[in-house]
């Protein structure tokens, strides 16, 4: 019988292995999709589909925006809440979404 650690263990080392889009989708859903819906179309956020405020930002201005959030909206910045690699993952989300 397998313990349950070493089950843990090999199945975060098989999601490690998923692209990075794959692993920003569960991020998504628990940090953004409540404002952005599960599938980026959008709710209470703007759809985040074929958008053009993230198709004319370089990764570099998208990850200050996550960390920084909009002022003045309900969009918050994520500063201290996500670490670097979970944002990473969620930019590559978002830039197959714009494909
Ligand atoms: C509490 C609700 C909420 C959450 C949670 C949230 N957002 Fe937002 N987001 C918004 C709102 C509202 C706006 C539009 C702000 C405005 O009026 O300009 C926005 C704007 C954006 C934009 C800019 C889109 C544009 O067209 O200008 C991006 C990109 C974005 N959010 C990504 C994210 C990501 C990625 C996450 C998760 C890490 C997230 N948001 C979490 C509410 C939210």
């Amino acid at each position: 019988m397998i313990d349950e650690n070493r089950l843990f263990e090999a199945e975060s080392r098989l999601v490690a292995l998923l692209p990075p889009a794959e692993m920003g989708r569960a991020s998504f859903s628990t940090n953004c999709a409540p404002c952005h819906g599960d599938d980026g179309s959008g709710g209470i956020g703007p759809n985040l589909l074929t958008n053009s405020f993230i198709q004319t930002q370089e990764d570099e201005g998208l990850i200050d925006f996550i960390l920084e959030g909009r002022r003045g909206t309900a969009m918050d910045g994520f500063d201290g809440i996500l670490g670097n690699d979970v944002i990473n993952n969620i930019v590559a989300l978002l830039r197959e979404w714009q494909e």
